[in-house]
């Protein structure tokens, strides 16, 4: 597999994903910026998203509605997520190369669910994986780890869980719910994860998890006081067709540059404008001279 070669220094390693757990950090003198991550599918962006220095990037299952157009996440195969982590990882020196397991890959036995793991690491050049679900993933994430593979948990919003939440739908609103979602963070932490993400979750509830934990919290519709942010590439740059969700802020407006500019290419391409004898070749004169004899 080619690879682009890693930058030495400035490397981001999963230990230094853990160092930056803000609330132990400062207990030890040391202050550290927010975590950032940002979803990526391809090179090219993998390449200009890492440029950028965000920290970590997620090639997350979302790819299946924002990339591949389904109508969820659910029907992504394990092929695809492998495509897509490989094209990162060619575009990815310093950020951390993390690989979304699809829905079906880790829901059947533990060893294949491990299989699937490994070919993240091993076929696609991932770094760690992130998979769905709390206190029912605790023996499935401590089997990952034991076999060296660092595991980002997720809680809250789980798209996979789609169709068992009824919809995306803000998680933890009631005691019980709120209750249950303390306990599914502290088992991912306890089985070894190194990062959570915290998807659809009030404010007040990702605060008391990122308090409790001494994993990083990595937020996504969770408010400010998570460790890390997290978002999808489409909805950051104005490329999300249809509805963007609440806790998403656009930086740009690609979709109407793109529109744009593929409008004004075919307005040049009809009229003749397009291409010019600037994007011509031409013969040379000998050939020319002869062309003409
Ligand atoms: O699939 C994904 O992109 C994700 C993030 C939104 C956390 O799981």
């Amino acid at each position: 597999m080619s690879v682009i070669p890693r930058a030495g220094n400035g490397k981001v390693t999963v230990p230094d994903i853990l160092s930056r757990k803000s609330h132990l950090s400062t207990e030890q003198g040391q202050t550290h910026s927010r975590i950032t991550c940002l979803t990526a599918y391809d090179y090219p962006t993998a390449r200009l998203l890492d440029e950028a220095g965000v920290d970590i990037l997620l090639v997350g299952d979302s790819l299946g509605m924002v990339v591949l157009g389904y109508e969820n996440t659910l029907p992504v195969t394990m092929e695809e997520m492998l495509h897509h982590t490989r094209a990162v990882r060619r575009g990815t020196r310093r950020a951390l190369v993390v690989a979304d397991m699809p829905y079906g890959s880790y829901h059947a036995e533990l060893e294949e669910s491990l299989r699937n793991a490994v070919r993240f690491v091993k076929e696609a050049g991932a770094e760690a994986v992130k998979l769905e679900g709390g206190e029912k993933r605790l023996e499935l994430i401590a089997r990952l780890v034991e076999a060296e593979i660092p595991v980002m948990g997720h809680i809250g919003l789980t798209p996979q869980s789609v169709h068992t939440l009824g919809g995306f739908k803000v998680q933890g609103k009631t005691v019980e719910a709120a209750e249950q979602l303390l306990r599914d963070a502290q088992s991912v932490e306890a089985a070894g994860a190194f990062a959570i993400v915290l998807e659809s979750v009030p404010r007040e509830l990702a605060a008391r998890i990122t308090q409790q934990l001494r994993i990083p919290t990595i937020g996504i519709g969770a408010g400010p006081e998570c460790d890390g942010q997290v978002l999808v590439f489409h909805d950051l740059v104005g490329l999300t067709q249809g509805t963007v969700p609440k806790f998403a802020r656009r930086y740009a407006n690609l979709a109407e540059a793109i529109a744009r500019a593929a409008g004004e290419y075919c307005e040049d391409v009809r009229s003749g404008r397009f291409p010019s004898d600037e994007q011509s070749f031409h013969l040379s004169a000998e050939v020319r001279d002869r062309l003409r004899a």
